[in-house]
């Protein structure tokens, strides 16, 4: 191909690959060994480093492969936080885990767009394979369907727009919110994310029709309250739309009641979606199943693979009960793009805002394949200790979390 032709300087010869290869996992070595001991959790930012690594200008001509190697170890490694650190506690954030960087090569080697299925047939059936498993820990039906995004926050956005198409009586396609009169009302606790709130407002719902509800001892949204805001509402003239539960709360891991949020949800027609980001992954500890295996009872549940499934950013997914309403929301016809049905693939363009797309489900599966299932659970049972139950354990938490990176 001539434009392959006109980039082949781009290229490595066997040499450089043998090279690049032999430094990358000396590279992966070194880094891995020297966590537990040496490294730093928090990096002691050398400014004058980072200066430099600001300014310095990108050469005509490259350094080559070893310079960049040298690079990574002298400039950036010492200016990285330790993430993979035993002792980083404050933040969820997990250590990649040890397939992953080989995942990300080989991903970038194919270099799949995972848009349409002609671009990309193995991915996309991997990225189904990956979601119908996800789908498959809450009991979905088989209509369930959904897409690895960037992350949670990308996933919630998503969700928000499927969940606005389907309660909005006018073709939201056609008409978007401007020609409404009644204001469209979502409802969340106040210990949401601030993902949920950035989601609305980037929809043009405002924050004003984001309802924050009280949440009690136990940091579980009030159900008695978000009922009477719901009549209230309505009462108003507005019109509710959609609940967003959590499934472990970013401050203290906190899951609303999902049974009666759901109940609820059905009585008075809305969505529920449930950012489970943090914590509706911890289905796959024995101890925590059940309780979060009712999140199947949401519309839509958010789930962070970056988190509890250990992959490295960027993962998330969404999953939605009825794959159709998804594409309701996303699909569109376009002059361009040959995009064919097969009933075996799906043209993931359809199912959320991006058009190309990389192949992020590839890491998630190669871990499911070389590690297997059984070892995401055992490694959700034990993280489960941090789950807080009262406002006294989550200010002893937080205190914890601060003096571990210090010690
Ligand atoms: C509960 C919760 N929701 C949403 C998010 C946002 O997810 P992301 O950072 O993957 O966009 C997070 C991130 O920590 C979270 O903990």
């Amino acid at each position: 191909m001539e434009s392959t032709a006109a980039a082949s300087h781009l290229s490595l010869g066997d040499r450089d690959i043998d090279r690049a290869g032999h430094l990358l996992i000396q590279f992966l070595k070194d880094y891995e060994r020297a966590i537990p001991t040496s490294a730093a959790i928090l990096p002691t930012l050398n400014r004058s480093q980072l200066e430099e690594l600001r300014r310095t200008p990108f050469k005509r001509a490259g350094t080559g492969i070893e310079a960049i190697f040298k690079e990574i170890q002298d400039k950036i490694v010492p200016n990285s936080t330790t993430v993979a650190h035993p002792r980083f506690l404050a933040y969820v954030l997990g250590p990649p885990n040890g397939i992953a960087p080989f995942a990300e090569a080989v991903a970038a080697a194919l270099n799949q767009n995972c848009n349409f299925w002609q671009l990309s047939p193995a991915a996309n059936v991997i990225e189904q394979k990956v979601i119908a498993w996800l789908s498959d820990l809450f009991d979905y039906p088989a209509a369930a369907g959904g897409i690895i995004t960037s992350g949670g926050s990308m996933a919630t956005l998503t969700a928000l727009r499927a969940a606005l198409c389907d309660k909005c009586p006018a073709d939201l396609r056609e008409t978007g919110l401007q020609s409404r009169s009644a204001p469209l009302v979502l409802y969340t606790s106040t210990e949401a994310h601030d993902s949920v709130e950035k989601a609305a407002t980037l929809l043009g719902l405002g924050s004003n029709q984001v309802r924050k509800i009280p949440v009690d001892d136990d940091f579980q949204m009030r159900v008695d309250v978000l009922r009477a805001a719901i009549r209230a509402d309505r009462e108003a003239g507005k019109q509710p739309f959609c609940v967003v539960a959590s499934a472990g709360t970013i401050n203290t891991g906190a899951v609303d009641p999902i049974a009666e949020l759901a109940s609820l949800c059905r009585e008075e027609d809305l969505w529920l979606h449930v950012d489970g980001a943090y914590g509706a992954l911890f289905v796959l500890a024995a101890r925590t199943r059940e309780t979060l295996r009712l999140c199947g009872l949401a519309d839509s549940i958010v789930l962070d693979p970056h988190k509890l499934l250990f992959a490295p950013l960027e993962a998330g997914c969404l999953i939605v009960r009825d794959r159709v309403k998804l594409r309701h929301a996303f699909g569109g016809i376009s002059s361009y793009l040959p995009a064919d049905r097969d009933p075996l693939l799906m043209n993931f363009m359809e199912y959320g805002p991006q058009l190309s797309r990389g192949f992020k489900a590839f890491k998630i599966w190669c871990a499911l394949e070389v590690f297997g299932v059984d070892a995401f659970a055992r490694a959700a049972d034990p993280c489960w200790r941090w789950r807080v139950i009262s406002k006294r354990d989550f200010k002893l938490r937080m205190l914890l979390s601060y003096w571990h990176q210090s010690i």
